[in-house]
């Protein structure tokens, strides 16, 4: 009988490169790989994008980073020259997270983080990479954004923590996007939008610490992506393995891994 094949699954959204894994950072990424679980680190302001890629370079494979500026923290600034060095390294798989938070108490920077983003999606074109969007409660101005051909780019990416409807799920996938999904699947009801959404544009992630799904502990990491993709399985009545191969390719297919 041939050995098994080990499968491998793919975080796309983590942030051990944050404070809550100051002590033990090291220890999580391993734990990951000697888990199987690879994981692409991101930044949302200018410090925790070096830190991911600094924490990449450490690694040959399985650990890759994206910088970006969130726009709940648009009023740091967006200094495109120091971006651009940090998107220099190989190691660097895309430009997130960005794009726009209108969430009742950042509502009111709505214009600033529309200029912060568009001189993200210049970037990104520039070095060709493919986008990581956060997007709250901003649906609507995102896709006109992303329609608009503003500065002719048409950047590939990924809707990270996807909980919109159905509708605006089907533009941003006519528009050649992937659909992110995490843990919050086990608080919100996005069946119909994980059943409806072909399995070849999804990506799994678990933007870690956060959203850590009801079978693990408070802090989130890399491993309880496995969660996420076993409920995927479920609704799809499809295999964890065919899951998990399909979510690994796709997110080599996006980010060029
Ligand atoms: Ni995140």
């Amino acid at each position: 009988m041939k050995p098994k094949k080990k499968l491998m699954l793919i975080d796309t959204h983590a942030h051990v490169n944050f404070n809550a894994y100051k002590s033990d950072a090291d220890e999580v990424v391993r734990r990951s790989l000697a888990g199987n679980t690879w994981m692409i680190n991101v930044g949302s302001q200018y410090s925790t994008s070096k830190r991911a890629v600094e924490m990449a370079e450490k690694h040959q494979e399985g650990v890759y980073a994206a910088i970006g500026l969130h726009p709940i923290h648009c009023q740091e600034g967006f200094d495109y020259e120091e971006y651009k060095k940090l998107a220099g390294s190989p190691k660097v798989v895309a430009l997130g997270e960005i794009g726009l938070d209108y969430k009742a108490e950042y509502v009111s920077s709505k214009e600033k983080q529309k200029e912060i983003l568009l001189q993200q999606l210049k970037l990104a074109g520039e070095m060709k990479l493919p986008v990581i969007f956060h997007c709250r409660m901003a649906h609507e101005n995102l896709i006109e954004i992303l329609k608009s051909g503003i500065l002719g780019l048409e950047p590939k990416g990924v809707i990270h923590c996807f909980t919109g409807h159905w509708r605006e799920a089907q533009q941003y996938l006519q528009m050649g996007f992937y659909l992110g999904f995490n843990g919050i699947i086990f608080k919100l009801n996005l069946d119909e939008v994980i059943k409806k959404t072909p399995l070849d544009r999804i990506l799994v992630e678990t933007d870690c610490p956060y959203l850590s799904p009801p079978q693990a502990s408070e802090r989130n990491e890399p491993l309880n992506v496995k969660y996420v993709v076993e409920k995927i399985a479920k609704l799809k009545e499809k295999s964890y393995e065919e899951v998990g191969e399909q979510t690994l390719k796709n997110a080599k297919e996006l980010f060029g891994i």
